[in-house]
């Protein structure tokens, strides 16, 4: 890591608002939810599917939750209204799953027999270790109600992952894997690359030889290549899987998945409460503050 990216990774999350917003603009669609459409229509137009993320979480109020999930359902009713080839996606803390996991199942719930309804799909996204078990309960619930219409998250740095899969081997399962975004303590999560993307493959498989649906989200472009010649070799066809990106992120490998007939999807947050988002972005990727100080500096013109 350069001197630059490392000092941007250290020190990201004492930035003030403003300079992060001019840094992260990319990753996000807007402030409104018709942002995120004019977004997802654009997508669509080229061949992608979107998730639709509102932004926000670890609220500590539970009528923020409710506020949340009335957003959310919104979400799920533009989706239908507007025909979007898109579905929801949403993270439990923002539903309140630190306040009360009760009301929390209630409010996700909610949503989910309104994706029903509507023929469509909220996913669950995965948050930090503390919150592992209780959203994989949520998710284990749902999935025996609602087949078809829930799915959630596993994260390839956690030791734990490849027994979370086997444990849930019976009835309906979908999954988003990723890497995983959060700091989390070594005697939990491998922290060594090559240790992270070799579980990535070996959860991948599992899921897949379970009859899992999975949704592949990495822009590594050797797990892009691993997952190519996985599911050519389980002689999968691509509506039993999808690769996934986060929008802003590297649009030359999102051509490359298309060309090879793969099906890929973006996630699209929009909102307000942009700034935590923002910071885990760049703290990830410093590289990206980099390109955007040469480009306001003018120093990538050719
Ligand atoms: P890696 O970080 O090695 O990046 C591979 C390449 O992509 C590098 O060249 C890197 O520079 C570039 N890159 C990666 N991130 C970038 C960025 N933000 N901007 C620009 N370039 C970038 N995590 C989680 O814990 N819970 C969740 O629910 C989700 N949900 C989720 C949804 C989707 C659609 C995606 C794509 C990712 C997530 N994640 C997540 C985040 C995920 O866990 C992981 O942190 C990031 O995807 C980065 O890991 P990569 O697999 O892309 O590899």
């Amino acid at each position: 890591m350069s001197l630059f990216n490392f000092a941007v990774a250290k020190t990201i999350m004492h930035v003030p608002r403003p300079i992060v917003s001019y840094f992260a603009k990319g990753y996000i669609a807007g402030s409104t939810l018709d942002d995120a459409v004019r977004v997802s229509k654009d997508l669509n137009r080229q061949g992608m599917m979107t998730t639709i993320d509102i932004l926000g979480e670890f609220i500590t109020q539970f009528d923020q939750a409710v506020s949340f999930k009335d957003q959310a359902l919104e979400i799920l009713q533009t989706i239908d209204r507007e025909q979007l080839d898109g579905n929801l996606s949403i993270k439990p803390t923002q539903m309140g799953l630190l306040l009360d996991k009760n009301r929390c199942f209630e409010l996700i719930q909610e949503l989910v027999v309104e994706a029903q309804k509507l023929g469509s799909f909220v996913r669950i996204d995965m948050e930090d270790i503390g919150t592992t078990d209780a959203t994989l309960e949520i998710f284990d619930h749902l999935r025996k109600e609602y087949p078809g219409h829930v799915g959630t998250v596993l994260q390839s740095y956690l030791h734990r992952t490849p027994q979370d899969i086997v444990d849930h081997v019976e009835g309906y399962q979908n999954y988003r894997l990723c890497k995983g975004i959060y700091v989390e303590p070594r005697l939990h999560a491998w922290k060594n690359p090559q240790a992270i993307n070799r579980n990535f493959i070996h959860c991948l498989e599992l899921m897949l030889k379970q009859g899992a649906y999975a949704a592949i989200a990495t822009h590594d472009e050797l797990l892009v290549y691993e997952t190519m010649h996985l599911v050519r070799k389980l002689g999968l066809s691509p509506d039993k899987y999808e690769f996934q990106m986060l929008l802003g992120v590297d649009e030359e490998l999102r051509e490359i998945i298309l060309k090879e007939g793969h099906r890929l999807r973006i996630y699209v947050p929009y909102g307000v409460d942009w700034l935590p988002y923002s910071r885990r972005r760049l703290k990830e990727n410093p590289s990206i503050a980099q390109h955007a100080l040469k480009q306001m500096l003018g120093l990538n013109k050719h």
